[in-house]
């Protein structure tokens, strides 16, 4: 289990370097509790929610992050979501489990199809980009919204409401910021289409859960495949545990053993890095080599 916070602030004191991990908020206070000689902040994961970025900056404290050496597994992450949320593999496990299964029958838990349907992503940065390239494979035609993005592996950019009207699946890959909390609202899904299915491993902040949870009960989505929740564990009694449309694994998306070490390497070469006073090989705010507090 992660330390609760109150053991974290104590035992934070004096340190000269922070190796943390997505489950610690790393705000102004913890940075406080530090102390002075705090030299860098290394986080063993791409997203950097959890770190109050501007607060490091201002004291001059360089952040480091994992970028690159997890696009394969989180695009693998979001394609196998795709395709268990599309072929119900999930319900078909529990129904098997369940004893429910006494024939084959033409209209058993029917999904679908891959082939020739609509893949919008939205985010196109390494890991859309990766989802796409898998997307090819399927022969899935694939759109995508990202103003700052360029094309590639055939996927053409749309407006975000071209997205939703077009989509037979929408994944999301975006950071969460305050401009991408709830972008996934009642707004977002009443735009999608009936058979649709979202699919979700970038944070669960993105995602207005009150709102997904209605969509998918009153069946105005087909379904929801999602990796991450807000929060983190997703406590039992949430009432999205109570739909067989939406489905659920525990923030697994960069969960391979090779990534995972490769995340951890360069976590410890950030750290090592920021402890020497020299550039981190991944900071995401370089300005503080650039200009002392
Ligand atoms: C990250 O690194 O931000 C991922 O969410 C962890 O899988």
């Amino acid at each position: 289990m992660p330390p609760a916070r109150e053991q974290l602030l104590e035992k934070v004191k004096g340190v000269d370097g922070l190796l943390c991990t997505l489950t610690e908020r790393v705000d102004a206070e913890l940075m406080d509790a530090a102390g002075p000689q705090l030299k860098v902040i290394s986080s063993m994961s791409v997203g950097v929610d959890h770190v109050d970025v501007p607060a490091a900056t201002a004291r001059g404290i360089p952040v480091g992050n994992t970028p690159g050496v997890l696009t394969d597994a989180t695009a693998d992450m979001a394609f196998a979501l795709l395709l268990s949320a599309a072929r119900r593999v999930v319900e078909g496990e529990k129904y098997i489990r369940a004893g429910k299964w006494k024939t084959w029958h033409p209209q058993l838990l029917l999904g679908a199809d891959l082939a020739g349907s609509t893949l919008g992503i939205i985010g196109f940065g390494r890991i859309g980009e990766a989802v796409a390239k898998r997307a090819q494979g399927f022969d899935m035609r694939v759109i995508f919204h990202d103003p700052t993005a360029t094309p590639a592996f055939g996927a053409q950019p749309v407006d975000l409401d071209t997205l939703l009207h077009e989509s037979d699946f929408v994944s999301l890959h975006i950071p969460l910021t305050p401009n991408t909390k709830h972008l996934v609202n009642a707004d977002f899904l009443a735009k999608m289409k009936p058979n649709a299915i979202l699919i979700n491993t970038a944070r669960g902040g993105v995602v207005d859960q009150a709102a997904l949870y209605d969509a998918l009960k009153s069946n105005q989505i087909f379904a929801a495949a999602l990796d991450v929740t807000d929060p983190e564990p997703l406590p039992m009694d949430s009432p999205l545990l109570e739909l067989e449309n939406c489905l659920i694994v525990p923030h697994l998306g960069s969960a391979s053993q090779r990534t995972r070490d490769l995340m951890s390497q360069l976590a410890a070469e950030n750290l090592l890095a920021g402890l020497k006073g020299e550039r981190l090989p991944n900071c995401v705010n370089p300005e503080v080599f650039l200009s002392p507090p």
